[in-house]
């Protein structure tokens, strides 16, 4: 279905000059060229996709506020009773849910009992575009999790395995604050790495890398020029 590029062998935007290569065309006003988004591989399957969102951050921002006025952000408790501490609201034909009974995708918000708002359309389109340039083209998302995080929320390791068909990717937005994003191994007990999230970069992870533990290490206290104190992720998933 997909082939996740080889990172060790081939950086995707970068190759080395073989003699048959022409000699590259430079731009005439280097500096007016935009900066091809970088990235970085996390895995065999998983990517750091830096600033592939930033353009279209007023945009998504919006699309988050609108969500929330008709699924309002909320705290979630885990199965185990403990109360989350980002807030969590969804989108798209099914929401993640977490309480006493489980883990599960439902499609109606519990809270009001509609069901979710619609997948924006410019989310749907970015998180296509993201896993095709990850090396998962014919993504077609089904949920999307929004989690904002005030200053001191994080989220501990955790793998995503509630979805039906594991062949899909994680493609994960990072909007306003910075924060550290938790890498982690195959087992929890696996060092992390840290990874450094910003405005606009986004994350997939898939094939060999799907179930990657990760987490958030809470954002520093700031205000975000567009979002305020607050670091939101979109996380868009293929449930059923
Ligand atoms: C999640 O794993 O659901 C959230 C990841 C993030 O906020 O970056
Ligand atoms: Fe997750």
């Amino acid at each position: 279905m997909h082939a996740p590029r080889d990172p060790a062998r081939s950086p995707p935007t970068r190759r080395e000059p073989t003699t048959n290569d022409r000699p590259p065309t430079l731009p005439l006003f280097p500096e007016l060229e935009p900066e091809p988004p970088a990235r970085e591989a996390l895995g065999p399957g998983a990517w750091v996709l830096r600033g592939l969102a930033r353009e279209h951050g007023p945009a998504l921002l919006a699309a988050v506020a609108e969500v929330a006025a008709a699924a309002p952000f909320r705290r979630m408790r885990t199965p185990g009773g403990r109360l989350m501490h980002a807030e969590l609201t969804a989108c798209g034909p099914l929401g993640w849910v977490t309480d006493a009974r489980g883990y599960r995708y439902v499609e109606r918000d519990p809270e009001t009992g509609r069901p979710w708002p619609p997948l924006p359309g410019l989310v749907r389109d970015l998180a296509r575009a993201a896993a095709a340039e990850a090396g998962f083209p014919g993504f077609e998302p089904d949920a999307c999790l929004v989690n904002r995080y005030a200053p001191g929320a994080g989220m501990s390791l955790h793998q995503d395995k509630d979805e039906r068909d594991l062949a899909w990717p994680i493609v994960s937005f990072s909007l306003g604050l910075p924060a550290t994003f938790l890498w982690g191994g195959a087992a929890r007990a696996e060092r992390p790495r840290p990874v450094p999230l910003a405005h606009g970069d986004v994350v997939v992870w898939g094939g060999p890398d799907r179930l990657r533990f990760h987490g958030v290490r809470p954002p520093a206290d700031a205000a975000h020029p567009l979002a305020g104190r607050f670091r939101l992720n979109l996380t868009l998933r293929r449930a059923r």
